[in-house]
């Protein structure tokens, strides 16, 4: 029998480092023939993950550009993919979450009449501006879809009530897969600040910032809140990885930099941000991401969001919206570092978002969809 060409698509940081495991796991079963496509919506970000995991994508976009707005993305993806899909004929094209990469690649193949996967399928707010533009990307990618990789049962129920219960698999999400091979106690720190931290005697806080409804008011507020922290609280070293955008790395500077407890480093590799998280004292992230990883490992996190499309963790006490107001972002970061009790209530590990299985019951769904086995394939359960 002819096996099933399934092409993944992924185009940023956090596609590839969820997609990664993926494409491994694919490429080891018999019925799949697997093609990977980068749209390079990120550039070093992006081959910093394809490096750590050993990917070598059969097509490359290319299609960073500084400062690039969602049309050139959009565009540039449209027309790339219309060519690579025309050549390499996918039975099925895999998107992942809610980049512009995801929504642009999942209207290529729909405009190419080929069968379209969302993975992390079904997460929401219902806010269309918040997180932007990626409520609407993940909204249009679930309408376009055929197969929905939904990581919660609480996403699954999301698309039901959109009328979605065709073609949908409870899977966990990818990320707790990746989450297996770069967490090690022995690491190593290829940055070597990271290896000279006082991760026991210090209250080390790993920020990062970098989503663009926070560009302007809320990331000043937000980092205002942080040098507040740093320079109340003479235990607190703040390590914050800079995102690569320039508006970001802008704000950074001018409220974060020279001061000695505030590391302002360049973007770290995937196995560095997981181990940091490992062994900092807590999280402060506006990334969705950071927000399924930390719990994992037993991190509470701050949101610096008005809003979360990943519940579960909120609902198990590991995450609280801290929001970008400045007073509640130091109220909540206070309690966590002066008060041992609030710590000890947040800090237990919790795994709401995957199991270590979702690529294996992605797979097995591909095949069960394309006629390849019988049995329905197994649902994750938190
Ligand atoms: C994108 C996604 C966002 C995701 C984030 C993860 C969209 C609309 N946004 O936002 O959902 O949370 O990635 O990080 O899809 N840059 C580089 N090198 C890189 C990466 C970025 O120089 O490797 C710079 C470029 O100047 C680029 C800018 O960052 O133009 C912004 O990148 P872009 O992908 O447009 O937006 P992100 O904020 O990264
Ligand atoms: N990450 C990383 N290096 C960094 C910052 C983040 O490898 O310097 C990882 C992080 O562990 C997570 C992913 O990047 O797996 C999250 O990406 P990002 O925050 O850029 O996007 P989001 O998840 O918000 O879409």
């Amino acid at each position: 029998m002819k096996p099933i060409r399934v092409m993944s698509v992924f185009g940023t940081r956090p596609e590839a480092i969820k997609m990664a495991p993926l494409v491994k796991t694919l490429s080891e079963r018999e019925g799949i023939e697997s093609l990977c496509c980068v749209t390079a919506q990120h550039r070093e970000m992006l081959d910093s993950v394809l490096e750590i995991f050993q990917i070598t994508p059969d097509f490359d976009l290319n299609i960073m550009e500084p400062g690039q707005t969602l049309s050139t993305i959009t565009t540039k993806c449209l027309l790339g993919l219309e060519k690579v899909f025309a050549e390499a004929k996918p039975d099925l094209v895999l998107v992942h979450g809610d980049t512009t990469t995801a929504f642009s690649s999942a209207l290529a193949a729909f405009y190419s009449q080929i069968k379209i996967g969302h993975v992390e399928a079904g997460l929401r707010t219902y806010d269309k501006y918040s997180p932007f533009p990626e409520e609407m990307n993940r909204t249009l990618v679930g309408d376009l879809a055929d197969l929905h990789f939904s990581p919660t049962a609480a996403n699954r129920d999301n698309l039901a009530r959109e009328g979605v219960t065709k073609g949908v698999f409870l899977t966990g999400n990818t990320v707790i897969d990746a989450m297996a091979t770069t967490v090690r106690p022995d690491f190593r720190f290829p940055t070597e600040i990271l290896n000279r931290l006082d991760y026991k005697g210090k209250t080390v806080i790993a920020v990062t910032c970098h989503r663009r409804e926070n560009y302007g008011a809320p990331m000043e507020h937000i980092m205002t809140a942080l040098r507040w922290i740093v320079e109340t609280y003479p235990q607190v070293e703040l390590v914050y990885p800079v995102h690569l955008s320039p508006v970001v790395r802008q704000a950074a500077g001018k409220f974060l930099s020279g001061h000695e407890r505030i590391h302002l480093i360049d973007p770290i590799d995937v196995e560095e941000m997981h181990n940091l998280m490992a062994r900092c004292s807590f999280v402060m992230t506006d990334s969705g991401g950071l927000q399924e990883e930390a719990p994992a490992l037993g991190k509470p996190v701050l949101v610096l969001r008005r809003e979360t499309e990943r519940p579960e963790a909120v609902s198990a006490g590991t995450v609280k919206l801290a929001g970008t107001d400045e007073e509640t972002v130091v109220t909540l970061a206070s309690q966590l570092i002066t008060d041992k009790a609030a710590y000890d209530a947040m800090a237990h590990a919790v795994n709401p978002y995957g199991d270590g299985h979702a690529c294996r019951r992605i797979a097995e769904a591909v095949e069960y969809a394309f006629g390849l086995r019988t049995a329905v394939p197994e649902q994750f359960q938190a």
